[in-house]
């Protein structure tokens, strides 16, 4: 990514941080029922014995209560993100929580090895990698920390293809609401992880403007 886009972006999401939990409301409004599909996302998300699972993207740290929810018994929880407002409040839900061995650190998506060392069974980004423009390099990153066997679990936007396409422009204006840009939905980030880790499943929404992907273990 140009890095000024991603300091831009950065910039956008400090101001976003205090609004964001009440944009995600208003989008239910408009029938984009993030939350639902966050639920479901997880609900079929596997079972697992006390994962160790990576967070890309954490944000405000809205994916924590899910994610205890579903692995009470987690080893430890990693949240990483680019900016200091949108963690502060996560960091915040963590101590609401009384949570445990909840790490949450400051830091680019597109080095995440640099600030990483361990090795996850489950790796999640949701509502992100589509408004990262350098997404292909994070998906090159979490593929140096997951498990062989581990899995990677997408729920993100993308554009809408064939007669919905005149959409786009509507689309890529509710992405700017939470901090999307022009080059949002530039890549197809759905279909280079598809080339890089093996799909589980694949599930689309909302007449295909979301997905929630799930894959196991890289691809080759
Ligand atoms: C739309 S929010 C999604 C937050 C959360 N995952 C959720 O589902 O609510 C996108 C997040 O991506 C973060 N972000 C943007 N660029 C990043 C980067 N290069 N590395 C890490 N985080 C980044 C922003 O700070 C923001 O918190």
């Amino acid at each position: 990514m140009d890095s000024t886009l991603g300091e831009s972006i950065r910039d956008v999401y400090s101001v976003t941080a205090r609004k964001y939990d009440m944009i995600l409301k208003a989008y239910k409004a408009l029938g984009v029922n993030l939350k639902k599909w966050r639920e479901n996302a997880f609900a079929r998300l596997p079972e697992l014995s006390s994962p160790r699972i990576l967070d890309v993207a954490v944000g405000t740290g809205v994916n924590l209560p899910y994610l205890i929810e579903k692995y009470p018994s987690y080893s430890k929880i990693i949240g990483i993100d680019y900016t200091p407002e949108m963690l502060l409040r996560a960091r915040k839900r963590v101590r609401d929580g009384g949570w445990r061995n909840i790490e949450l650190i400051l830091g680019d998506a597109r080095h995440l090895s640099e600030h990483i060392t361990e090795n996850f069974d489950l790796i999640i980004s949701t509502y992100s990698l589509s408004i990262i423009p350098d997404s292909p390099l994070v998906l090159e990153e979490i593929s140096k920390v997951l498990k062989p066997q581990g899995y990677l679990m997408l729920l993100d936007c993308q554009k809408f293809t064939g007669l919905l396409s005149v959409f786009n422009p509507m689309a890529i204006w509710l992405s700017k609401q939470l901090g999307g840009n022009d080059e949002t939905y530039s890549v197809d980030v759905s279909g280079i992880a598809a080339s890089m880790f093996r799909p589980v499943h694949r599930k689309l929404l909302y007449s295909g403007l979301f997905y929630e992907d799930l894959y196991q273990g890289k691809s080759h």
